[in-house]
C-alpha cells in the first residue's frame, strides 16, 4: 500500500517540476534557483526509488532510457515532411510573392516570417497528449524513430499541459543546439581528446543519433516547434500565426522571434532586420522562412514533389572572404592525431576577425592543394573553427610548391603514423608533450595499470608541473612530492603511492594496453600477449608477424611496430622494467580468478566480437567449452541466443547477458579481476 502522502506528494512535486521545466526550458523565464529545482526533481526521485510502482513514462525523472540495442526502427509519417525550395536574393523573392499572388488572385498576401533554425527537422506524435513516438525526417516519408534521444531534451514536453489536448498530432520542428552548448559541448571534445564538431548542426545531428540515449542526455539540445502534420480530435487552426499560439498554447516551445508581415516588402524587411540581429541570437540560423499565414491559401496553393508553394527559404549568403594564406602549421592534438592549419592574413569574416582555418587533415589539405602564399575564400560556419572554402588558383604566386606533410612529429620528433581513413597520427605516444595528461590517465586507468587513486586533476599538476614527463616517471614519485599537491592530504597521498608500488606487479596484457599503442584496445594487447609470450619478441617483430595475431590487421601492424621501433618510446618501456614493473603470471596458463570454471557462449554480443569474449575470459583462467552440461557453471548469453539458454535453465545454470559481463570483467572484486 502506497500512503496516500506519497501518493499526494508524487503528484505535486511532478506538477511543480514540471511547471518549471517549462518556465525555464520553453520559455527562457525561470521561477526558481537551479538548486531548488534539484532539490525537488531529488525528492522525486527518491520517492520514486522507494516506490516504483509510481513511476510513469512522462515523469519528470523519465527522460534518460536504455540502449538501443537494434539501431533505429523506421517511422511512417502520418503525413509527409516536406523540404522548403530557396531564394537568395531580392528579385528571386519577388518571383515567389508574384507566383503566389498569380495562384491565389490576390493583391497582396499575409506572411508569418520565421527564423530558419539551422538544425534537425523532427515529428512528434502525441496521443491524448503523451509523448509517444519522436522521428527524424528521412526521406520524408519514412524517417527514424529517435524517441528515446528526444525525450532527453528538456525543452520537449513528455506531456502537453493544456487542459484539452487533441487525440492525436503530429507536432513538426527543429532540434537544434544553441550556440552557447555549442560552445560548451565542444570544449567537452576538446577536454576529452574528441575530434571536435565543425558546427551547430552537425553536433545536433551527430547527438541525435546516437544509440545511448545517456550520451544524447548531456548534449544541450534544444526544440522549437513550427507546424503539424496531422491532427485529429481537436479544431486545425485557420492560420499559421494562429497554429504557432495553439502550438504555444499545448506547452511547446515556439520560436518568439517571428513576424506577421504584409507582402515582399514586409519580408524584406523582416529578413534584412534578422540579418543584423543574427549575430545577437542565441541559436545558428541560415535564413529566413515566409509561409503564406492563411491555412486555407496554402491549401490552394498545394505543393510540388518535395516542397510546398507556400512558403519558401530566404537564405543568408554564406559569411566569406578572401585572404592569403601565411603559413601552414600542424598541429598535434592530445590524442597524437595531427591537424594542419592554415594561417591567415587577419580578415573579417562576417564581423569576426579570422586569422586561421583549418584543413582538417593531411588528405583534405592534399585534395584541397592549399599552398602557402595562395589567396583563399574563408568561410564560418557560425561560431567555429573557420575552413577554407576554395582556392583563388588564379591568383597562385608563381613557383609556389604544394605543401609536403611532415613525417615527423612537429612537438616530440617521432614518426607519423597515417592511420585508416584520414588521421594521421604521432607515434610518440609515450613521450610527446602533446600527449602526455592523456597517455599517463590511460596508463593508469582500470582496465591498464590500474592505479587506483591517480585521477585527472592530480594528473594534470604532476603532468603541467613537469614532476612526469613520462609514465615511467610515477614509480619515482615519493609520497611527499605527491602530498604537495593540490588537494592531497597525507592519507590520500600515503593511498596513491602505495598504488603505484602495487602496479609494478601486473600482467603483460595490461601492460600492453597501458601503453596507449594507436589501434591496441584490450582484446588486442591479449592477443598479442598470447601470441608472442613476452615483451621482447613482441617489440621486435616484423609487420609480417604481427598480422599473423588474431584480430591484427594491416593498419594495426603497422601502428604497433611503428609503436616499437619508435626510440623514445623504448626507452620510456626500458626505464618502466628498470623501475621494477613486471608480470608474475604468464599469459596462457590457466591461472586467474575463473581458474576452474568452465563458461558457455552463446548469441553474438554488441561490444566485442565472440572471440574477444573468449579470450578476456581465458586469460581470467576460465574453460570456455561449446556445449551446456551439468558440470557448466555460467553460460553468458548475447543478442539472439541460440537453445543453449533454454537447456542452461533446464539444468540450472546461471546464464549472464553482455552488461553482466561487462560489469564483471570490469568489476574490481578478486573474484573477477585479472590480477
Ligand atoms: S517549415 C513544409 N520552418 O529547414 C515546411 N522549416 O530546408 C517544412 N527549418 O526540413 C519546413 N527552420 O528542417 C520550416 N521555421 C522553419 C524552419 C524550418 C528550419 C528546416 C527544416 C526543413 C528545412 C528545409
Amino acid at each position: 500500500m502506497i500512503p496516500v502522502a506519497v501518493l499526494e506528494r508524487v503528484v505535486a512535486l511532478r506538477k511543480a517540476l514540471h511547471h518549471h521545466n517549462h518556465r525555464y526550458y520553453v520559455q527562457d523565464d525561470p521561477e526558481i534557483t537551479d538548486a531548488e529545482y534539484d532539490r525537488l526533481f531529488a525528492e522525486l526521485l527518491a520517492l520514486e526509488r522507494d516506490f516504483p510502482e509510481l513511476r510513469v513514462p512522462d515523469s519528470p525523472t523519465q527522460r534518460v532510457g536504455a540502449p538501443i540495442a537494434e539501431g533505429f526502427g523506421p517511422v511512417v509519417h502520418g503525413q509527409s515532411m516536406l523540404s522548403l525550395s530557396n531564394v537568395f536574393s531580392a528579385p528571386e523573392l519577388a518571383d515567389f510573392d508574384k507566383r503566389v499572388r498569380d495562384r491565389l488572385g490576390c493583391e497582396k498576401v499575409t506572411y508569418v516570417a520565421e527564423p530558419k533554425l539551422d538544425g534537425l527537422a523532427i515529428s512528434l506524435r502525441y496521443e491524448r497528449g503523451l509523448l509517444v513516438q519522436a522521428a527524424t525526417r528521412g526521406d520524408g516519408t519514412v524517417g527514424e524513430d529517435v524517441t528515446a534521444n528526444v525525450r532527453t531534451i528538456r525543452a520537449c514536453p513528455l506531456r502537453l499541459t493544456a487542459a484539452v489536448v487533441p487525440e492525436f498530432i503530429e507536432v513538426r520542428g527543429e532540434v537544434y543546439l544553441p550556440k552557447a552548448g555549442f560552445l560548451v559541448l565542444n570544449q567537452r571534445q576538446a577536454e576529452a581528446g574528441a575530434r571536435p564538431f565543425a558546427n551547430p548542426r552537425n553536433a545536433a545531428a551527430g547527438s541525435l543519433r546516437q544509440l545511448d540515449p545517456r550520451i544524447t542526455a548531456t548534449r544541450p539540445l534544444s526544440l522549437f516547434c513550427y507546424g503539424i502534420g496531422v491532427l485529429r480530435g481537436g479544431a486545425t487552426p485557420e492560420s499559421q500565426d494562429a497554429l504557432l499560439k495553439f502550438l504555444t498554447s499545448l506547452g511547446l516551445p515556439v520560436n518568439s522571434d517571428r513576424g506577421v508581415v504584409q507582402g515582399y516588402e514586409g519580408c524584406l524587411a523582416y529578413y534584412e532586420d534578422m540579418k543584423t540581429r543574427r549575430a545577437l541570437l542565441p541559436y545558428e540560423i541560415d535564413g529566413v522562412v515566409y509561409k503564406v499565414n492563411s491555412l486555407s491559401q496554402q491549401r490552394m496553393l498545394g505543393e510540388l514533389s518535395r516542397s510546398p508553394r507556400w512558403a519558401v527559404a530566404h537564405k543568408f549568403p554564406a559569411e566569406e572572404a578572401v585572404t592569403r594564406v601565411k603559413g601552414i602549421e600542424v598541429q598535434v592534438g592530445r590524442t597524437g592525431a595531427l591537424t594542419p592549419v592554415a594561417l591567415l592574413e587577419p580578415v573579417s569574416v562576417g564581423g569576426v576577425s579570422v586569422s586561421h582555418a583549418t584543413l582538417h587533415n593531411p588528405d583534405e589539405l592534399a585534395r584541397r592543394d592549399v599552398r602557402i602564399g595562395d589567396w583563399v575564400a574563408v568561410r564560418r560556419a557560425g561560431d567555429v573553427i573557420p575552413e577554407i572554402a576554395s582556392v583563388v588558383k588564379e591568383r597562385r604566386p608563381a613557383g609556389s610548391e604544394p605543401f609536403v606533410f611532415p613525417d615527423r612529429c612537429p612537438v616530440c620528433g617521432s614518426p607519423v603514423v597515417r592511420e585508416e581513413g584520414v588521421i594521421a597520427r604521432c607515434a610518440g605516444g609515450l613521450v610527446c608533450q602533446a600527449q602526455r595528461r592523456q597517455t599517463v590517465r590511460h596508463f593508469a586507468s582500470r582496465r591498464a595499470l590500474d592505479i587506483e587513486g591517480l585521477g585527472e586533476k592530480l594528473i594534470e599538476q604532476l603532468v603541467d608541473s613537469a614532476r612526469v614527463k613520462t609514465v615511467a616517471d610515477l614509480y619515482s614519485l615519493s609520497p611527499s612530492e605527491l602530498a604537495q599537491c593540490e588537494r592531497m592530504g597525507e592519507r590520500s597521498s600515503a593511498n596513491v603511492y602505495a598504488a603505484i608500488q602495487r602496479s609494478r606487479a601486473t600482467t603483460l596484457p595490461r601492460f600492453l594496453y597501458g601503453l596507449g599503442i594507436p589501434q591496441v584496445g584490450e582484446a588486442t594487447a591479449l592477443a598479442l600477449a598470447q601470441s608472442f609470450g613476452d615483451l621482447e619478441a613482441i617489440m621486435s617483430a616484423d609487420e609480417a608477424r604481427l598480422i599473423e595475431v588474431p584480430d591484427v590487421g594491416p593498419v594495426v601492424a603497422r601502428a604497433i611496430h611503428a609503436f616499437f621501433t619508435e626510440p623514445h618510446n623504448r626507452a620510456v618501456i626500458k626505464a618502466l622494467r628498470t623501475a621494477g614493473v613486471h608480470w608474475p603470471v604468464r599469459v596462457g596458463t590457466t591461472q586467474g580468478p575463473l581458474s576452474g570454471k568452465t563458461i558457455v557462449l552463446t548469441g553474438t554480443f554488441t561490444d566485442m566480437s565472440r572471440d574477444q569474449v573468449k579470450a578476456l575470459l581465458m586469460a581470467r583462467g576460465a574453460k570456455v567449452v561449446a556445449s551446456v552440461s551439468s558440470r557448466t557453471d555460467w553460460v553468458i548469453a548475447g543478442r539472439d541466443p541460440g537453445s543453449k539458454v533454454q537447456k542452461a535453465h533446464e539444468l540450472g545454470v546461471p546464464v549472464i547477458d553482455e552488461d553482466g559481463l561487462k560489469a564483471w570483467l570490469d568489476d574490481r572484486s578478486p573474484k573477477t579481476d585479472s590480477r
